[in-house]
């Protein structure tokens, strides 16, 4: 389902969000006759949302759990500029195949689960319910040399979601060394004039399964948080990093990076499509790449091997 900013059925429940309100009020707030509110609060029930109606109001029933207008609502709020259109599924076989087939930017693609997530180096995401599985495609405005700052600014807006989550290099988030974020920025179109879409997966309180329970883990294990709070944090935290980057700010971004990126200090193996690299993990550069024995790195499977003293 879509839904866009102007769209009434969205519109009436930002509303009732912020307080119960009479057919009157809100009919006269949007401009509206009390019968289009009353087919909008009935088209928003089909979507299991609950709406009360006492004979003065509407109230909307507060629940903990994301509705696909829940999650307008957090991406219009949070990513105020950047985001006009919600494309929710249930089921879709990839937010980022699905963001990239829409062409246009300014919009967030969700799923409740993926048949076919995608990973890294070409792996698989799994994705059942109970994670939160989206990608935001985004109006390419920096240089394509910044594009890959735009991933660093996600992994530190989902390790500053989550409490005890460190990076590891370049954008995999974790929780006592066990995987529970993983971020897929994909470029298409022309080459002259490049789309990026930025897909995030984090696992909330997914099921794991048992070949993968070394290495990852779901947030649920450790922490009570819900998908509304990680998600809500989540775009806060990128809508305003993501500001400082097309300010130009990226010091600004660099010195949150380093606070949460593990990977500095260790000795580490990094896979680059060209060759392997060991060495210690000394920065992070200027331009966004890891220096690793003095050498910059854009790019990478990543390894740590032990600490470096
Ligand atoms: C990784 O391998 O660490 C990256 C995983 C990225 C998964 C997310 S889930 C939402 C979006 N849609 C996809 O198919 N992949 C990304």
């Amino acid at each position: 389902m879509r839904i866009k900013k102007q769209n009434t059925d969205y519109q009436v429940y930002r509303l009732l969000s912020e307080k119960q309100m009479s057919g009157e009020e809100i009919g006269k707030r949007l401009g509206i006759t009390r019968s289009a509110v009353w087919k909008a609060v009935n088209k928003l029930r089909s979507y299991g949302i609950k709406v009360e109606s006492t004979a003065r109001s509407y109230i909307l029933v507060d629940e903990s759990e994301l509705n696909p207008f829940e999650v307008a609502d957090i991406a219009f709020k949070r990513l105020d500029d950047h985001i006009d259109e919600v494309i929710y599924y249930e089921t879709t076989d990839s937010t980022n195949e699905r963001a990239k087939e829409c062409g246009k930017s300014k919009v967030l693609v969700f799923a409740e689960l993926q048949t076919a997530g995608k990973g890294r180096l070409g792996r698989k995401w799994e994705s059942q319910k109970g994670g939160l599985y989206f990608t935001l495609s985004l109006d390419p405005t920096l240089e394509y040399s910044e594009l890959p700052k735009i991933t660093l600014a996600a992994g530190v807006s989902v390790a500053e979601a989550i409490p005890e989550a460190k990076i590891k290099w370049p954008n995999d988030v974790l929780i006592r060394g066990k995987k529970v974020c993983g971020i897929l920025s994909e470029l298409y179109g022309e080459m002259e004039n490049p789309m990026i879409v930025l897909g995030i997966g984090i696992n909330v309180s997914n099921p794991i399964p048992d070949e993968l329970k070394d290495v990852a883990a779901s947030i649920g294990e450790f922490f009570d948080l819900s998908r509304k709070e990680v998600f809500d944090s989540v775009l806060t935290n990128f809508g305003k990093y993501y500001q400082k980057l097309l300010e130009g700010k990226w010091g600004v971004l660099r010195k949150k990076l380093l606070k949460k990126c593990e990977t500095i200090g260790k000795v580490v193996k990094v896979t680059t499509p060209a060759e392997e690299i060991t060495g210690v993990a000394e920065d992070i550069s200027e331009n966004g790449a890891l220096i690793v024995n003095g050498r910059e790195v854009y790019a990478g499977d990543c390894i740590h091997l032990r600490d470096s003293k």
